[in-house]
């Protein structure tokens, strides 16, 4: 079987954009590939966190994991800061990343100019941790967001400047990037991505907001006067309502258009709200059931890291030995 590997940021409160462009398609691939999913604890921390609120973030997003429908005895689940292997590839790949490359990621440029007060070296290399991440795995693909592809680019670049070096060593990561849903966006800012850590709340739809909450930020959504359902560019609002609506229904932007045709942007609104909390709360309800099983869960943190250290490590030995560290005795 081939390897797919992904992961997420236990940091925030996940939207419907990390759902409609990452999770559901993990779900969706999960029976063809051998399957690495992993709560990136490790990456969070380049960006001040409350110790307590990590640690339980950390642990909702694992949860939230095996609720939307990924089987843990099927698929690694893990917390990346469980695995050092994940740090210490990371270290030898930094040798092997040039300073001008890292200068170009758009999320370090935004980031940086977000937290200004907290500009840390470990922001700068956050993308060689995703790549170790990838390639410790040997991951043939990795399903993300639209906003991550440079990030993979990145990757492939460090994995085949290793490869001409040493030989033959990583699997060079394709991406995986949905059609529908790869880049869900505000619905307060349509020029904007749909993010955790946007102040304005109703320009985000979180996983666990409630039904009513979900039709209430729907409505408000920000469209344009055209007042015609429209699938172009030029409607960035109604744009991005048709694209959720058909991540959550599977239909296509044509059939929308279609479906409403000679209708207003109140009843697109209302049947986008009612298709994603549609899909949201069975995954919701899922979530409280997990959260009681306090001793399943932890079978699952325990199991699942040693099966991922023992894959990790076998590449981690292989690297250590290409680079000339000395052969453990
Ligand atoms: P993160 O935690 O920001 O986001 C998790 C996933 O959600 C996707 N996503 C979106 N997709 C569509 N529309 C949106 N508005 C939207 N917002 C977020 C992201 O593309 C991502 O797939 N660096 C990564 C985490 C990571 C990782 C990895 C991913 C670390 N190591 C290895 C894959 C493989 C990140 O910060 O994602």
């Amino acid at each position: 079987k081939k390897v797919l590997f992904s992961g997420m940021q236990a940091t925030g409160n996940l939207t419907l954009g990390n759902y409609l462009g990452a999770l559901k398609n993990w779900v969706k691939l999960s029976d063809e590939y051998e399957c690495f999913y992993c709560v990136v604890d490790e990456h969070s921390i380049t960006v001040r966190q409350d110790p307590a609120t990590l640690r339980k973030r950390a642990r909702a997003l694992l949860t939230l994991y095996i609720a939307a429908g990924l089987d843990p005895e099927k698929n690694c689940i893990y917390y990346q800061s469980h695995v050092s292997a994940h740090a210490e590839l990371a270290w030898i790949l930094n040798c092997y990343t040039y300073m001008g490359e890292l200068n170009r990621m758009t999320q370090f440029k935004d980031k940086a100019a977000k937290h200004a007060d907290n500009i840390n070296a470990g922001l700068f290399t956050y993308p060689v941790l995703m790549a170790a991440d990838i390639l410790l795995f040997q991951a043939d693909v990795v399903p993300v967001g639209i906003d991550q592809k440079q990030h993979l680019e990145i990757t492939r670049d460090i994995a085949q400047r290793f490869n001409s070096i040493y030989g033959d060593t990583f699997t060079i990561p394709e991406p995986y990037i949905g059609k529908a849903g790869a880049k869900i966006m505000s619905l307060q800012n349509p020029e904007k991505k749909m993010s955790k850590s946007d102040e304005n709340p109703n320009g985000s739809i979180y996983l666990m907001d409630d039904t009513d909450t979900i039709i209430r930020k729907c409505k408000r959504a920000v469209t344009d006067s055209e007042g015609c359902v429209r699938y172009r560019d030029e409607q960035p609002g109604v744009k991005n309502l048709i694209d959720i609506y058909c991540a959550c229904t599977g239909k296509l932007p044509s059939d929308v258009e279609r479906e409403f045709d000679g209708k207003g942007y109140g009843e697109l609104k209302m049947a986008v709200g009612e298709a994603v909390a549609a899909q949201l709360a069975p995954l919701q309800s899922e979530v409280a059931r997990l959260e009681k099983d306090k001793a399943y869960i932890d079978g699952v943190i325990k199991n699942n890291a040693e099966k991922a250290a023992y894959f990790a490590n076998k590449t981690l030995r292989k690297v250590q030995r290409k680079v000339g560290f000395p052969d453990r005795i």
